[in-house]
């Protein structure tokens, strides 16, 4: 008993649980030699994939591509665009909960040229975009094999908490992390974060703090969360 007590308790609180992680950015081809990005570093969803790890978690992480390396005892998946993002995450499923920090794309190239798109005088190529798949709200959305919890992120730049709330609705998932990405703030790339835990019926306004802790503390609520359902 004292031996399952150390196995399954406060010490490894996420014990035998399967997380999901995405993080970084996507990259989308239009052609062999370019694409379209944005810049996310992956940091937060890379400290939260630890965290995870940390609490005894069996965490997969999605990755888009960053500098960073793996954290110990995660399993990482690397990938480039959304699409294959998408097919990372359902190859991983299932899982008992699913973080979805990663910045991916909205838009990809409609249809990416096998060879690099040749600069012509006079002449400007043009682009045709396709929308992304929404990887957060198709896993919320399953009618089997949902996790138990699902989390987004929104980076807003206004009215944080209603945008926030507003994309809980829209997304269908459990939690969303609200954070403000507005110039002033220094998150993007930055090592800390303000943020706000939004679920169907509360709004926790956290204290600015490291990207680090941010990850620790959003760890120690998802054991939480696993300890009340098993409870
Ligand atoms: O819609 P928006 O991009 O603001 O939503 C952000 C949340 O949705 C993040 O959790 C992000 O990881 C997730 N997302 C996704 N697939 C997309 C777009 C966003 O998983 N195509």
């Amino acid at each position: 008993a004292i031996v399952d007590f150390f196995a399954n308790g406060a010490e490894k609180p996420l014990q035998g649980r399967k997380m999901l992680v995405t993080a970084g950015p996507t990259h989308e081809p239009i052609d062999p030699v370019r694409y379209i990005a944005n810049r996310s570093s992956g940091k937060q969803g890379y400290a939260i994939a630890a965290a995870l790890a940390d609490l005894g978690a069996e965490v997969t992480l999605v990755s888009g591509p960053t500098r960073l390396e793996a954290p110990r005892g995660v399993t990482r998946k690397s990938v480039e665009s959304a699409k294959d993002m998408l097919a990372a995450c359902e190859a991983a499923l299932p899982v008992d909960g699913a973080i979805f920090a990663a910045a991916v794309a909205d838009w990809r190239v409609e249809t990416e040229a096998d060879q690099k798109i040749k600069k012509r005088d006079g002449e400007l190529p043009s682009l045709s975009l396709a929308e992304n798949p929404d990887i957060l709200a198709t896993v919320s959305r399953l009618k089997s094999g949902r996790p138990a919890l699902v989390v987004g992120f929104a980076a807003e730049t206004e009215t944080i908490i209603e945008n926030g709330k507003a994309k809980l609705a829209k997304k269908g998932c459990d939690w969303i992390v609200a954070n403000d990405v507005g110039n002033e703030s220094g998150t993007f790339g930055g090592d800390d974060n303000q943020v706000f835990l939004l679920t169907n019926e509360t709004v926790e306004d956290w204290p600015k703090q490291s990207k680090d802790a941010v990850a620790q503390t959003l760890a120690t609520r998802v054991a939480q969360f696993f300890q009340g359902v098993d409870a």
